[in-house]
């Protein structure tokens, strides 16, 4: 059994600690969160040790492997401690919100290769995966282009805002990591040019902060590939998570994911549906589940994990060019 510590016992550490202890060849070991009612009421529902002292739980010498759900400005020390310690770690994303802090991370533990694994869940939503490995067999010949609409149910609260490094970074980080995935499905290469536009349509809040609260971006890969993701902070009908893959001979799309299937039909309208999922943890929920298996099998197997620290590190990479496109009003060449 691989013996887990959980770092971060709040919304998205909860989902982990589910998924741990579901998990046939897991255990969740330790929990652990500055918050110590967080921290006892996570580890009684699961049967895991609970503690305020992160370096005890480092300390024990039969723990493998730490998953980092901490606030974003925690996750490099406490990535850096636990890789010292020589546990296998899967950390939340973005792995920071600074690049050069990025850099230094891995600086401090890069020499002894740790296990590093990044959260991009949605590389593991049975869909997106379907789609990139149908690409990547060519059913829809060379591809062409990539459309990727991620917007959220509602916007997040201006506290977190604040804090949170502006939406390229917090939200639209994951879609950075689904072009790179499915522009990479026939290793066509990197992402070589970044354009962004955003707008402020959704919340008076999040303008005073000086974020956006909706985006295009537009990605163009090495072999000329393009795609283009589509963000808001505020959808009316729910988690609007959507993906489209155009190849020369084909196109291969992911819709919304519904309750069930039900549809109705009258004299007013039809095919009439239940609304989308509503949010991260209803839609992703076996993505989650899978990502974590990806995990312990890489632990197991001592092979490297993907999304690794450098998908994560370029992921940052294009949120980063993208802010830069938004301010300039330019395309941003990366890559030399
Ligand atoms: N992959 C995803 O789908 C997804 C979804 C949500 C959040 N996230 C990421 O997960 C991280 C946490 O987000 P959240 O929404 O769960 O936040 P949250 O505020 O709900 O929970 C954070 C928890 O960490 C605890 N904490 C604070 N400082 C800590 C420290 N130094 N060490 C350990 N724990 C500490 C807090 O007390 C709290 O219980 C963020 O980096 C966020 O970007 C990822």
């Amino acid at each position: 059994m691989l013996r887990v510590a959980l770092f971060g016992c709040g919304r998205i550490g909860r989902v982990h600690a589910e998924a741990v202890a579901g998990h046939p060849r897991a255990e969740l070991a330790w929990v652990f969160d500055p918050v110590e009612t967080a921290a006892k009421e996570v580890g009684s529902q699961y049967g895991a040790a609970a503690s305020t002292d992160a370096d005890a739980v480092l300390a024990d010498g039969s723990v493998d492997a730490v998953i980092v759900a901490s606030p974003t400005p925690t996750h490099v020390d406490l990535l850096t401690r636990a890789a010292r310690a020589g546990k296998a770690v899967l950390c939340e994303k973005p792995i920071d919100l600074a690049i050069a802090r990025v850099d230094a991370c891995w600086g401090e533990i890069g020499a002894s290769d740790p296990l590093v694994m990044v959260g991009f869940n949605r590389r593991f939503d049975p869909s997106f995966r379907e789609i990139r490995a149908r690409v990547t067999a060519g059913e829809i010949g060379r591809l062409e282009q990539v459309v990727i609409i991620s917007r959220d149910p509602a916007p997040p609260p201006a506290g977190y805002v604040a804090t949170s490094g502006g939406l390229f970074r917090d939200m639209t980080i994951h879609d950075f990591d689904m072009a790179r995935f499915l522009l990479g499905a026939q290793g066509a290469g990197d992402v070589v040019e970044v354009s962004a536009m955003g707008s402020n349509l959704v919340s008076p809040e999040i303008e005073e902060v000086g974020d956006i609260d909706g985006a295009v971006v537009t990605l163009r890969s090495a072999d000329g590939a393009l795609a283009q993701i589509t963000n808001s902070r505020r959808c009316a009908y729910g988690y609007d998570q959507r993906l489209e893959a155009f190849g020369s001979t084909g196109m291969l799309i992911a819709q919304n994911q519904l309750p069930t299937s039900v549809r109705y039909a009258g004299a007013e309208r039809s095919e009439s549906a239940a609304p989308v999922l509503n949010f991260f943890l209803e839609r992703y929920g076996p993505a989650y589940r899978a990502e974590l298996d990806h995990f312990v099998s890489a632990v197991e197997k001592g092979a490297r994990p993907s999304p690794d620290f450098a998908d994560g590190r370029a992921a940052l990479v294009l949120a980063d060019a993208a802010a830069e496109s938004l301010r300039t009003g330019r395309t941003v060449r990366l890559g030399g």
